[in-house]
């Protein structure tokens, strides 16, 4: 059964706390980030079970949240994932080019991983940063103004990690 341990226990209290009492479901978007983070990079079902279980909250409550928003990953996912905006100022500047580059260089589509579990594909809706389009997220960055010689070192920077 997954468990948060101790020390991580002690920040969900401390979160929870930030909040009236009764209102303890606000602290649901950090637990959704801090389960994904300690159960393997994505929430499986049995994972978001269990933070309805320590907000005291329906698992439908956080089913709904964690569908709804493209940074919870529901299927396992590789080491890196790229999450390539596709809105409409990234797609005027070539998003889709730079989405085709990518699915032929690492040889999978938009939601898949690669065989060698290092890379996710993912595309996304506008992360706030169109002026620096064509962009995607990788991990805490944002990579900018992507052109293909940009993705080539962007893979390659990842293979080495
Ligand atoms: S449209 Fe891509 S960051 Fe806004």
């Amino acid at each position: 059964m997954l468990k948060f341990s101790d020390d991580k226990l002690k920040e969900v209290k401390k979160i929870i706390d930030r909040y009236p009492q009764g209102k303890q479901k606000s602290a649901l978007i950090p637990l959704l980030h801090m389960a994904q983070s300690e159960f393997g990079g994505w929430l499986s079902p049995e994972s978001m079970d269990y933070v309805a279980s320590l907000l005291s909250i329906d698992p439908i409550e956080v089913y709904e949240v964690a569908t709804f928003y493209s940074m919870y990953n529901l299927q396992p996912v590789g080491k890196h994932i790229f999450e390539v905006c596709q809105t409409g100022p990234c797609m005027l500047n070539g998003s889709d080019n730079i989405i085709n580059y990518i699915k032929t260089k690492l040889n999978i589509g938009v939601g898949e991983t690669t065989e060698d579990g290092l890379f996710t594909l993912k595309t996304v809706e506008c992360l706030g940063a169109c002026g620096y389009a064509p962009m995607m997220q990788l991990g805490d960055h944002y990579r900018e103004h992507l052109t293909k010689e940009k993705v080539d070192a962007i893979i390659e920077e990842c293979r080495g990690k």
